[in-house]
Order: C-alpha cells, then sequence, then structure tokens
C-alpha cells in the first residue's frame, strides 16, 4: 500500500494537486486526522520525503484499522463532514473489501467523488484479476514453502502448510502450483472432515509407496478450510500409523503479510495510482481500478491492462466470488480438479 501511496502522491503533484494523507483509515478520517504528503517546491509541488522513504516498504505508513464506527451512517456523515472541512476534493481508498464498500457508501450517500484502488493478499476483491499484495504475499509463501521441503526431504515427511487468504483459498491454490505441492485443500470446495482427512491420506500413502517412493509431501491448506491444520494433521497421523511417516503443520500467519513488495506489487500500484488519480481529475467516482480484469463491464483507462469498474457491479462480483457463483471461482475450482492429478505425480 505505501507503493499506491507514493504512485498517488507524486502523479497528484505532478498534476499541481495537493495530497493529504489520512492516518489510521476511515477511523482517522472520522476524527480528522489527515496530514500534508505534498509540499511547495520552486515551479510547483514535490512529495514529502517520507513518502518516497517508505514507498518501497510493506504495509501502510499512514497506518490502518478496521473501523467499526464506519459502519454507521452517522459516523459516515462525521467522515464526510472531516473530508470538508480539511479541504479534500476527492478521496483515493486504497484496501480490501471492507475498505471499498466504505468508498462506495461515501461516493453514493454524500455524492463524493472516490475511486478505490483493491489491496488485499486474499485475492478475493470482485471485477480484478490481482490485487496489492497478492503477489508479494505468493513469493513469500513459495519461499517459505522451499525451504520447508528441504526439512521434509531430509527427513521424509509430510508437511500440511496453512496459508492465509480468509473465505478465499486463491494463495493456496496458486502456491500450490508454484510449489509443486502434492495437493491443495480449498474452502471453494466444500469438503467435509472426513473427506479432508480420506484425501490427505490417499496423497500421503500415494506418495510414500514403494513404486513412488517420493521423499517428501508437501499439502497445502488454505485458512478458509474450517477445520484446524492440528487437528487434520493428529487425525492422519494416527491413520497412517503402519507408514512411519511423520506428518507436520506449518502455519504461516501473519508472515505472509509482511515484507517488501515484489516488482509486480510495485507496478500495480504505480499503475493503479495513476489511473486512479486522473480519474478524479476527470471527474470520475465510485469506480475501482482493476486488472486484467475478466468480467465485462469494465471502462477502459489509457493504460491497456488496468480498467475501471463500478464499484457496485465489484461488490456483486466479490459476493459471487464468495458465495461460488463467480464464473471466476468455478473456472478455478474447474481447474484445480482437473490438475489435482498432476499435483499428486
Ligand atoms: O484479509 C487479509 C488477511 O490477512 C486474511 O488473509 C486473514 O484472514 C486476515 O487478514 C487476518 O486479519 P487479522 O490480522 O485482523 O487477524
Amino acid at each position: 500500500m505505501n507503493a499506491a501511496i507514493r504512485a498517488v502522491v507524486k502523479v497528484a503533484a505532478s498534476r499541481g494537486v495537493r495530497v493529504m494523507g489520512i492516518e489510521g483509515g476511515f477511523d482517522g478520517l472520522i476524527d480528522g486526522r489527515g496530514r500534508e504528503l505534498t509540499r511547495s517546491v520552486e515551479g510547483g509541488l514535490a512529495p514529502l520525503s517520507e513518502v518516497q522513504a517508505n514507498g518501497n516498504s510493506g504495509g501502510t505508513f499512514l497506518g490502518s484499522a478496521r473501523s467499526e464506527r464506519f459502519f454507521s451512517e452517522e459516523w459516515r456523515n462525521a467522515a464526510t463532514n472531516q473530508m470538508l472541512e480539511l479541504g479534500i476534493g476527492g478521496l483515493v481508498v486504497i484496501g480490501g473489501n471492507g475498505s471499498i464498500a466504505g468508498a462506495h457508501a461515501l461516493a453514493t450517500e454524500n455524492d463524493l467523488p472516490v475511486v478505490a484502488i483493491p489491496a488485499s493478499i486474499d485475492n478475493d476483491i470482485g471485477c480484478t484479476n490481482s490485487a496489492i499484495g497478492v503477489d508479494t504475499a505468493l513469493n513469500t509463501i513459495t519461499e517459505a514453502c522451499d525451504r520447508i521441503s528441504d526439512t521434509a526431504q531430509a527427513l521424509k515427511r509430510a508437511f500440511i502448510v496453512e496459508v492465509m487468504g480468509r473465505r478465499s483459498g486463491y494463495l493456496a491454490m496458486a502456491a500450490a502450483v508454484a510449489s509443486a505441492a502434492d495437493a491443495v485443500l480449498l474452502p471453494e470446495q466444500q469438503r467435509t472432515e472426513p473427506e479432508l482427512i480420506d484425501a490427505i491420506e490417499k496423497v500421503i500413502r500415494g506418495s510414500f509407496a514403494t513404486d513412488r517412493n517420493k521423499q517428501q509431501v508437501l499439502i497445502i491448506k488454505a485458512e478458509g478450510v474450517e477445520v484446524p491444520t492440528d487437528h487434520l494433521v493428529r487425525a492422519v497421523d494416527e491413520r497412517l500409523g503402519d507408514l512411519r511417516i511423520d506428518v507436520r503443520a506449518t502455519v504461516l500467519g501473519h508472515v505472509v503479510r509482511g515484507g517488501n513488495p515484489s516488482f509486480h506489487d510495485r507496478m500495480l500500484a504505480g499503475r493503479f495510482g495513476l489511473v486512479a488519480v486522473d480519474a478524479l481529475l476527470q471527474g470520475v467516482t465510485d469506480v475501482m481500478t482493476a486488472w486484467r480484469s475478466t468480467v465485462p463491464g469494465g471502462a477502459p483507462t489509457d493504460d491497456p491492462t488496468v480498467s475501471l469498474f463500478r464499484i457496485k457491479k465489484v461488490l456483486e462480483e466479490t459476493e459471487r466470488l464468495r458465495d461460488g457463483t463467480s464464473d471466476v471461482t468455478r473456472r478455478r475450482l474447474r481447474r484445480m480438479e482437473e490438475i489435482q492429478g498432476v499435483l499428486a505425480l
């Protein structure tokens, strides 16, 4: 998100527009915690040095929050009043589904110019093929899996590695392909606990069978699969007593959320920032920037890979991603079914 802030500030400054950063997300907006991120220099405006200094690091130097107050219209009105008092004429909201829904509420209830930039490692935001953070998270997961594989190989063990993603299996799915894992467990598959245990047992037995003689087994599990990972490990361990194979669990957790952004995420942030600022300056509102969208209905921009979607459509498509009725989810699941046998090879 720091890279996106940097892009927004630099593009706006280059267009002669001052930028104010809001500390602590929507909570900060309610409390009027804005501070200037541009300064006057000879010939125009320039970003403050903290914008440049933080641009290549993870997280957000402005801070963020999950704002309870923003769920109520009364507090959203208070945020609008603060915006007007601070002299803010347009808002770029950078964040996940909660932030995008908040952006939509501000744009529609109080007729404010708002453009959203999707940022969430979960890749669970409708209409965009990727969001800021996804690629960096996947790089971290892949590297972690490589490291875990060293131990797994050396000691001929099976590992179940749990990765974040809230209710979305995207990170697990993509990481499984990149790490050449033996199987992947996704919430979208809606498997019962006995089905999960059967599937894990089958993969481990198949991999360590004498004619296959694999040296390790790596199974990636999405956190959205509700059965706890250590529970699965215990259950499978009991069933595999005859094999004398050690099954271990690693929960990667918040490690996956931090770290300096990858090239791809910095590039995404830069291109989204440019499109977002120019959209606001052209009077466009209540839209989100999207990357290589496969969903019809986006408005093209000067950047051939970035389009703008009405946030209402984004929220509807996000709901479809969640309940499994989106074409994107269906396609992903179909692909996973198809490659199930490939992963296990
Ligand atoms: O939405 C991003 C995410 O990292 C999810 O993958 C995860 O479930 C959640 O946030 C963790 O949030 P918190 O740090 O508030 O527990």
